[in-house]
Parts: structure tokens; C-alpha cells; sequence
């Protein structure tokens, strides 16, 4: 039989501090008066937005996208789809992209190309985890939480199968026992 573990990576209070940093890093370099739109990319970033525009202190306008890319488990399909897209116009705003993770680098290739074709004045990544190993399209990222090892993460909204993101802090996925892969 297989047993999931969780092994702690990154804590709530290492979290949270470093996000309050990343918040003040953003407020520094945008518009003290026209606001940036904000997009969160559904499901993984739910919470790391939350908090992220908690420490924002210049006006934010808040959107959502959603796309999926992975089959439910720890590999990436590749093949990148949006499954729920903005509600708002961005041409000519400025923008700040805010991903959980980013990994192969393809969904966030993806969704710039398809943020950029419409226009936006500026549009700025921010991730709050990259993971450099298992990289297959170098894309730019102007806000990074934690760069981290080439392991599977959960919580804190990022899943397995759907479960685990409402973990408060980031954990190993572990898979234990004489089948596991
Ligand atoms: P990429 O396209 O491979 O860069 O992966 C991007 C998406 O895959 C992220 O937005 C996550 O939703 C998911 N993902 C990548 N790595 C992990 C992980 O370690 N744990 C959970 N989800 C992950």
C-alpha cells in the first residue's frame, strides 16, 4: 500500500514574511495612482494572492484566469488550456501576473503570449515559488518568492490530485511504500 507524507518545506511564518516582502518590492515599482490589475491564476494561487495583495499599497484592480495543465498528478500534461478567462479588458494597463509555481515554465509561457496579445502597457510576473530544475522554457520572472529543489509541493494552494491546498504552509509530497514511484 502506498501512504502520502507531507514533509514540511516552507512554513506559514516563512511564508508570510516573505510575501510581505515581494508586497512591498510590487508597491515600490508601480502607479501610486492608476491601478494594476492584478490577475490570480486559478486554482494554485489562490491564497499566495490573498496575501500578496494584502501588503499592496497602491491601487489594485483584482481579476482571475484559470488554467489547467496538469493531469491531477505530479507531471505536467503540457498541453496548456484556459479554462476560465478574464472578465476585464487589459489593453493599456498595467498588469501584474500572480502564479503559484513556476516549473516547466509552460503555462506561464502560454499565458504570456496570450496576455501580451492584447496589449497591456506593462505586464509583470510574479511567482511565488520557481523550480530551475525542471525548466524547459526560460520565462522572465520580476517577483520571486522562493526558488526551491526539484521536488513535488503541496498546500498553501498549490495540490495533488486536488487536495492539500488548504494547508497553511508548503509541504513534500512524499509517496511511501513498496509500489511507489
Ligand atoms: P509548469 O507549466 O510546469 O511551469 O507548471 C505550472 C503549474 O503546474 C503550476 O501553476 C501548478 O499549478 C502546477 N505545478 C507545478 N509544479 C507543482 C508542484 O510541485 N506541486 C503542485 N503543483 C505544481
Amino acid at each position: 500500500m502506498v501512504v502520502e507524507r507531507i514533509e514540511p518545506y516552507l512554513s506559514s511564518e516563512k511564508l508570510q514574511a516573505r510575501i510581505a516582502e515581494v508586497g512591498k518590492e510590487l508597491s515600490a515599482v508601480l502607479s501610486p495612482t492608476e491601478p494594476t490589475i492584478f490577475i490570480c491564476v486559478l486554482k494554485g494561487s489562490f491564497m499566495f494572492y490573498a496575501d500578496l495583495l494584502k501588503h499592496i499599497t497602491v491601487p489594485t484592480n483584482a481579476a482571475f484566469l484559470a488554467v489547467s495543465s496538469y493531469d491531477g498528478g505530479t507531471h505536467s500534461t503540457g498541453a496548456v488550456r484556459l479554462t476560465h478567462d478574464l472578465t476585464l479588458d487589459i489593453a493599456n494597463q498595467d498588469v501584474v501576473l500572480v502564479e503559484d509555481i513556476v516549473d516547466t515554465g509552460l503555462t506561464m509561457s502560454y499565458l504570456l503570449e496570450v496576455l501580451r496579445a492584447r496589449k497591456p502597457r506593462s505586464l509583470r510576473v510574479c511567482s511565488l515559488l520557481h523550480k530551475p530544475a525542471r525548466e524547459r522554457i526560460k520565462v522572465p520572472i520580476d517577483h520571486c518568492g522562493f526558488v526551491i529543489d526539484d521536488v513535488f509541493v503541496v498546500g498553501y494552494g498549490l495540490d495533488y490530485e486536488q487536495r492539500y491546498r488548504d494547508l497553511p504552509f508548503i509541504g513534500v509530497m512524499h509517496f511511501d511504500g513498496p509500489s511507489a514511484t
